[in-house]
């Protein structure tokens, strides 16, 4: 066991003594969990292999699914990579600092851990004041996965970190809570079209008005679990963002979806289970369980994906058997809501008519 020590860390006007100490342990070779805009994410010095590889271990992530690097100025990215191409520097202009991650094929300075042996390096740049001034502080680029133990919903606050990891790594830095609340987009350029392997903070929508012609991955929009020869994306094959009670994500018109899901409620009451039911502002009166939370409006969708991970945690907590979760649209965020409600259900998906 580890003493994780907890840093408190101003977001808007970091405190730089604290900053130290934390870039200080990253330079050491250590594990520091800090705040992004997406979620916590668990750094290491990406160019240090065994820091990496203690990442992992305290993640328990299996080896094969690299983590994303994190960098303070797009000019670090030269040094990282082989080529920036046309494209990429588009993309970087255009959404940079922010949720983010593309894929380039790697320079010869990444030892192989940090890219999990593949030929391609994820990297995106943060827009967090604490996030960017750690990176800066330690002087190497931050390996950094979302800092849950592996399987689990991402965190989105520092108490969520704490959950997961104490006692498994050396500091947590409390910046407060994550304000988009799923994790970046991640596009592989490395082909032509590019195409969004992970849909998150950075939607489908404003990266088609900026490159024209972009594609999604099959996995994106994917309804039950994919072959394995599918799979571009390690992260792809692995279960995901699942809590400990079954989840039921149940899908169609807000009329069949909640007719459905207080049906199902019922049902499993009856036979004395205990029952969390996901809804939005608009759907919740409607249900009777023994837990009922809202997502936000589904009619704004970023506040839904805000509250997602700390909302399932939540619901987790209160000792559920079953969580019965509403779809939203697929349309702007939605689209990386349904793809971490999907996989959360372990495609356990009820089309209601
Ligand atoms: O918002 C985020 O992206 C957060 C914060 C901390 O920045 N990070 C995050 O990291 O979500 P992680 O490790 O939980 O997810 C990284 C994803 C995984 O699905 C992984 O498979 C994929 O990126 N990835 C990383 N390197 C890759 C590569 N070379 N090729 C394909 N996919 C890659
Ligand atoms: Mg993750």
């Amino acid at each position: 066991m580890k003493q994780t020590i907890l840093l408190k860390v101003n977001p808007e006007n970091p405190n730089l003594d604290k900053i130290q100490i934390a870039a200080e342990i990253i330079r050491k070779g250590g594990l520091v969990a800090f705040p992004t805009e997406t979620v916590y994410g668990l750094g290491a010095n990406a160019l240090n292999a065994d820091a990496v590889l203690a990442l992992f271990e305290a993640k328990k992530r299996p080896l094969d699914n690299p983590p994303i690097v994190h960098i303070a100025n797009p000019s670090d990215v030269p040094p990282l990579v082989q080529e920036v191409s046309k494209k990429a520097e588009l993309l970087m202009e255009r959404f940079w600092p922010g949720p983010l991650t593309l894929l380039f094929r790697h320079s010869n300075i990444v030892p192989s851990v940090t890219t999990a042996g593949l030929d391609t390096i994820a990297i995106r740049m943060p827009k967090h004041n604490i996030a960017i001034a750690l990176i800066k502080t330690s002087g190497c680029p931050i390996a950094a996965p979302s800092a849950n133990l592996a399987g689990k919903p991402s965190p989105t606050n520092a108490q969520h970190v704490y959950e997961d990891l104490d006692g498994r790594i050396d500091a947590i830095i409390d910046g407060g809570a994550a304000s988009i609340g799923v994790e970046s987009t991640v596009v592989d350029l490395t082909i032509d079209p590019p195409i969004v392997l992970r849909p998150g903070g950075t939607t489908f929508e404003a990266l088609k008005r900026v490159l024209g012609d972009i594609k999604l991955h099959p996995f994106v929009e994917a309804e039950k679990e994919l072959p394995l020869e599918k799979i571009r994306s390690p992260g792809m094959k692995h279960r995901h963002y699942a809590p400990k009670a079954q989840v039921i994500l149940v899908e169609g018109t807000i009329e069949a979806m909640t007719y459905k899901i207080q049906e199902f409620a019922q049902a499993y009451i009856l036979k004395g289970a205990k029952v969390g039911i996901l809804a939005t502002d608009e759907t919740k009166s409607v249900y009777k369980a023994n837990v009922v939370k809202s997502l936000g409006s589904r009619f704004n969708l970023p506040a839904v994906a805000q509250n997602l991970f700390s909302s399932l945690r939540e619901i987790d907590a209160q000792g559920v058997d079953l969580i019965l979760a509403e779809g939203v649209p697929l349309e702007g965020m939605g689209l990386a809501v349904m793809n971490r409600l999907r996989k959360a259900s372990g495609y356990q998906i009820v089309k209601a008519k």
